[in-house]
């Protein structure tokens, strides 16, 4: 019976109340007050503790029945690290679960302040929307760390985690000095149990050493770690967090552990269907993520590598790729070949699977994973070797335009991109580069050309600078001008408006012979042919030019 219809038992509103208040079973009370139930939007919630505490029977039975199904406990998050990780997936977490309050802080000024203000720091198609619709809702940028993490009840981290440079593992091992630091944060301010989740991709049994930082420091408080790897690809990142083919959370099996995985079930099952969201143990999720990026790295590495031998026979990887991909058991997506893989994930997660197929006696397993890089940079290397080949064994001050600097299209990211192996190499051969990407920025190409390998992993304040630009490269804001008086074009990024640019007019603005090196195959090679270039596609049959130039591999 409801209480409105003349009064219901003691024991009934137990229940309901046990009912409303038993997923929370932690320490801040529901958005919610009893006495002026019309407020309870405006009220902060622990300022409602003592509501909760004070409501007597009659006052309970007075309420509408439907106030206390409706309560939710409000659940506060905090992730730190506000990345291309961090931010994307908490500003769909805020848009599709408005009753959670959402808090992405760094230590980073410039990176919180433009997160703040209309031009966000990362380049995603969609993402303005998503975060001009819960900004200043449920969802805060902010740099004070130490406030919204004491206060969260689950924390997620997704900070850097660079490759070592030195010490033991250098070239290959994490550096987990961001993710230590964190951690010992984290049980510094925390003043109630939490749940802490690993976002960032980290080796395997990394969350058994941020465990034991946590319980070792953590003054009584529980922490439950649990492991969520984010598979989100850049460029694509809102569709990916809006219909992820599947969420992974692996957390400890214990009686707690199990609890804390539900909890963070439970965020994402306000929009993500229960059959997408995976539980494992933790080290089986840990490992899930480096084995994906793994595999689909190899997959790249597999048709580059056929490119090299479609180029020496005369097939046409294209063709290849289609006939291989349609065997259902191969599946026709990330066949495309390229003049390399980049991005920050790939290459960082493959080195962490080799060091740790090492580091457990596994030498065979480990030289199999590094051969998938290997293949990368040889792909980046051929096709430097190509160009400098057909323009006559030299491109010393000659003018190369690059087109395309990201690490693939609709993203300004560059971390890892294959542009800074072509360029670099191509500045070995003394040329002088005139670059146009449309988002990435001059002092972004400057300091990736000047950076050491693996620096660009640090977060920006601690990057190290090279004090010096380098002077043979120009960086513009469009393709004609790029192109113009240049002896070879080079398409590094697969972005649409290369696709469409009017290369008749840029014919005319070239020296002859006029070269176009395509590294991701997206332009009509028939169509430049017959205007008069010299184009070499890569993976496809070779023109005759290109043939009777010294062999590249
Ligand atoms: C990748 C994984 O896809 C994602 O699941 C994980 O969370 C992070 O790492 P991302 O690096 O953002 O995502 O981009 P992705 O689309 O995977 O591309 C990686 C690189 O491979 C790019 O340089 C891209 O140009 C290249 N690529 C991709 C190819 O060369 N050929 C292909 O067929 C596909
Ligand atoms: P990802 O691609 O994994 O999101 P990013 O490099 O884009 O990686 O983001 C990591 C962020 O983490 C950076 O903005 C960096 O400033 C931030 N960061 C690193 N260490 C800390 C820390 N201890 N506290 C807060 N933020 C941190």
């Amino acid at each position: 019976m409801r209480p409105e219809e003349g009064g219901a038992p003691r024991h009934w509103f137990r229940e309901k109340l046990s009912l409303v208040l038993q997923p929370t079973g932690e320490t801040s009370p529901p958005f919610f007050s009893a006495t002026r139930p019309e407020k309870r939007r405006r009220n902060h919630p622990y300022l409602l503790r003592r509501f909760m505490v004070d409501l007597s029977f009659s006052e309970i039975q007075r309420l509408d029945l439907s106030e206390y199904q409706n309560i939710k406990k409000m659940v506060k998050i905090c992730c730190i690290g506000a990345g291309y990780v961090g931010g994307p997936t908490m500003a769909v977490i805020a848009l599709k679960c408005p009753s959670i309050e959402v808090a992405v802080v760094d230590i980073s000024v410039p990176r919180i302040n433009a997160w703040n203000s209309d031009q966000l720091p990362i380049y995603e198609p969609g993402l303005d929307d998503v975060v001009k619709q819960c900004r200043g809702k449920n969802l805060f940028f902010s740099t004070d760390v130490e406030k919204h993490v004491s206060e969260a009840d689950i924390v997620f981290v997704s900070v850097n985690t660079p490759t070592k440079t030195r010490g033991l593992g250098a070239g290959k091992a994490a550096d987990l000095t961001y993710w230590e630091s964190a951690a010992r944060m984290i049980a510094d301010v925390s003043k109630s149990d939490k749940i802490v989740v690993e976002k960032s991709t980290v080796p395997v049994k990394t969350a058994e050493a941020i465990e034991k930082i946590l319980t070792h420091n953590s003054k009584g408080i529980n922490f439950q770690i649990l492991s969520n790897p984010e598979f989100l690809a850049e460029g694509t990142a809102i569709q990916d967090l809006f219909k992820p083919d599947r969420v992974l959370i692996g957390g400890r099996e214990t009686p707690e552990g199990l609890k804390a995985v539900k909890a963070l079930k439970d965020v994402y099952a306000h929009w993500v269907p229960d059959e997408r969201i995976l539980t494992t143990n933790l080290w089986s999720a840990e490992l899930s993520k480096l084995a994906a990026n793994a595999f689909l790295a190899q997959r790249i590495s597999s048709v580059n590598a056929m490119s090299a031998l479609c180029e020496a026979t005369g097939a046409d990887v294209t063709q290849v790729s289609f006939a291989v991909g349609t065997d259902s058991r191969i599946g026709p997506k990330f066949l495309n070949t390229s003049v390399g893989f980049g991005g920050s994930c790939f290459q960082k997660d493959i080195l962490n699977l080799v060091y740790i197929c090492e580091c457990n006696g596994l030498p065979e397993v480990a030289e199999y994973w590094k051969q998938v890089i290997k293949i990368n940079d040889y792909q980046k290397t051929r096709f430097v070797n190509r160009v400098v080949a057909s323009m006559f064994n030299t491109v010393a001050n000659k003018k190369v335009a690059i087109l395309g600097f990201a690490f693939k299209k609709d993203t300004g990211d560059t971390r890892e991109t294959p542009a800074i192996d072509v360029c670099k190499g191509l500045l070995g051969d003394k040329a002088r580069l005139s670059i146009y990407d449309p988002q990435v920025t001059e002092d972004q190409i400057q300091r990736d050309l000047t950076m050491n390998k693996f620096d660009w992993d640090h977060p920006l304040h601690l990057q190290p600078m090279s004090p010096t630009t380098v002077k043979q490269v120009s960086v513009v804001w469009d393709a004609y001008e790029a192109t113009k008086d240049a002896h070879a074009v080079c398409v590094l990024t697969e972005w649409d408006e290369f696709k469409t640019l009017d290369f008749q007019k840029i014919y005319d603005n070239m020296q002859k012979p006029a070269f176009v090196f395509d590294g991701r195959n997206i332009i009509n090679a028939d169509k430049l042919r017959e205007i008069g270039f010299i184009v070499y596609s890569i993976g496809k049959p070779l023109d005759a030019w290109l043939k009777d130039m010294p062999a590249v591999a």
